[in-house]
This record gives structure tokens, C-alpha cells and sequence, in this order.
């Protein structure tokens, strides 16, 4: 698929997987919406470094983020193709230490990670479906499947992001294609102090390492470029999934 002149939002891509899924989309002519909420700058200084692209600063949870960041791409580029839900939070607890896992640490993962994500694809659904072969691509984890993950609301909330790319694939086809990407272990500054996990990943995962930014973003543009794909949600785990 040309995806030359498109115009996508990835949100959270001051960082990590959102800025190397920004940095692939920009190799293949797509134009970029940039975002993060605190990482004001380094959100700036990457839309400065992609041809075409421009920054939104702002927290998913914000009560206009949708509207705001849709009408900004709206007004600069005249269309939205593309929706790349990648913002994400977590809290690190043990499984098993469930008064760690305060209804209050629940709201906060939930609010960032799957009510975040439902008011940005809400506020763009007609942006969406304005245009030939709108997408939505939500960034997932292997957490939302196998019984893993930093802490169990941050894996519920995941979970819940899967089973939501399902349900909007079926119910906005033919106009929008959902898809999903639920990595394993990668490495980005989110989990920079993770040695042990990621030593312990290297030593079971069938391909023995974690996943780089760049093995996420390929794969999220094997999602968005193949128009027979929808309600996928494609497991990028080196084969962890098979040992657990
Ligand atoms: N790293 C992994 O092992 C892994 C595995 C599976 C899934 N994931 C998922 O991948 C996504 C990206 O994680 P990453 O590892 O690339 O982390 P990262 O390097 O820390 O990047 C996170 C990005 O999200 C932004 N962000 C955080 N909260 C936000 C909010 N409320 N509104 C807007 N932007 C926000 C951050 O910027 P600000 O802080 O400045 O807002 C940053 O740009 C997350 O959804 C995560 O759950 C990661």
C-alpha cells in the first residue's frame, strides 16, 4: 500500500515505540501528528526531525485531548488515515500483592491506557471514516494475553485494549480497518532499569532477546499496509507465548 501523503496521530512518541512507529510511518511519506504529555521538548525536538510532521502536546486523558489533536490534523493536513494508540502507563507491583493494587492505581492505568484511548478514537471516528481506508492501531502487550506483565491492573487494561480491537474491527468495517500489536519485552526507556527481566526474557524467549523499537514499528507497519487485515492483534513476543 502507497501510503504517501497520509496523515497519522501516534500518541506517546516523544519516546520508545511511538517515536520509531513516527520515524517509519515519516519514511514512507506518511505525515505525522506527534505527541506526549509531560516530555514537552523531546516531543518537539522529534516532530522537528520528521519532514512534515507537527507536535501536539497533551495528556490522553485530557477532556479535549480527541477533539484538539483531531482538529489540529485536521487544520494543518485537511485528513487523518491513520489513529496509532501507543500512550501508555503502568505501575510495577507483584501479582500476588493485591493491596498494592489500590482501586486508585486501577483508575489511574485504566484512565491513561483504555479510557484515554476510547475518547481519541471516539473524537476520530469521522475523520476516519471520511476518507479511502482509514486505520486505527492500537499498541497492546503480551501482558493483555499470557498471565504476565508489570502489575495485574496493567495487564487488565491491556487485555481490555485487545478484545476492544476486535470489537471496533468488526463493528466500523468496511471504512476502517483495527489492528494490534502486543509485544513482549522492549527496549526503550520504559523498561531501562528491567535487567533482570530482560535477562530472564533473553534466557526463555524461543529467539533469546527482547524486542527492539524497530521490531515493533515493522510490525505495526506490516498492520498498516496490508489492506486485507483486520481484527488482528499480532503477538511480537520472539516466541514467549510458547513457554507460558
Ligand atoms: N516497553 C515494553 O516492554 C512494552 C511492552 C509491551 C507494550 N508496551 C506498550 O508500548 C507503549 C509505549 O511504551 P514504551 O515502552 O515505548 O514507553 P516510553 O519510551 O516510556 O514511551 C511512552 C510514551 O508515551 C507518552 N505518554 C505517557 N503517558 C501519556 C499520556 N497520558 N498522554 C500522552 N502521552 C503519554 C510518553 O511521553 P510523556 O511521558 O511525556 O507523556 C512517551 O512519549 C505503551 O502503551 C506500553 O504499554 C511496551
Amino acid at each position: 500500500m502507497d501510503l504517501t501523503g497520509k496523515v497519522a496521530i501516534v500518541t506517546g512518541s516523544s519516546s520508545g515505540i511511538g517515536q520509531a512507529i513516527a520515524e517509519t510511518l515519516t519514511a514512507r511519506g506518511v505525515r505525522v501528528v506527534v505527541n506526549s504529555s509531560k516530555s514537552k521538548e523531546k516531543g518537539k525536538a522529534v516532530a522537528d526531525s520528521l519532514e512534515g510532521a507537527v507536535y501536539f502536546h497533551g495528556s490522553v486523558t485530557d477532556d479535549n485531548f480527541g477533539t484538539d489533536i483531531v482538529q489540529l490534523a485536521i487544520e494543518k493536513y485537511g485528513r487523518l488515515d491513520i489513529l496509532v494508540n501507543n500512550a501508555g502507563t503502568t505501575r510495577v507491583i507483584a501479582h500476588s500483592d493485591l493491596q498494592a493494587a489500590t482501586t486508585e492505581i486501577w483508575r489511574e492505568i485504566f484512565d491513561v491506557n483504555v479510557f484515554g484511548t476510547w475518547s481519541l478514537i471516539r473524537a476520530a471516528q469521522e475523520a476516519l471514516e471520511a476518507g479511502p481506508g482509514g486505520q486505527i492501531l492500537n499498541i497492546t502487550s503480551l501482558a493483555g494475553i499470557r498471565q504476565t506483565g508489570s502489575s495485574i491492573p496493567y495487564a487488565t487494561s491491556k487485555a481490555a485494549l485487545n478484545h476492544l480491537t476486535k470489537l471496533l474491527a468488526a463493528s466500523l468495517a468496511p471504512k476502517v480497518r483495527v489492528n494490534a500489536v502486543a509485544p513482549g519485552l522492549v527496549d526503550t526507556p520504559w523498561t531501562k532499569d528491567w535487567d533482570d527481566v530482560r535477562n530472564a526474557y533473553s534466557k526463555t524467549a524461543p529467539l533469546q532477546r527482547s524486542a527492539t523499537t524497530k521490531d515493533v514499528a515493522d510490525s505495526a507497519l506490516q498492520l498498516i499496509e496490508n489492506p486485507y487485515l483486520t481484527g488482528t492483534i499480532l503477538c511480537l513476543d520472539g516466541g514467549m507465548s510458547l513457554k507460558r
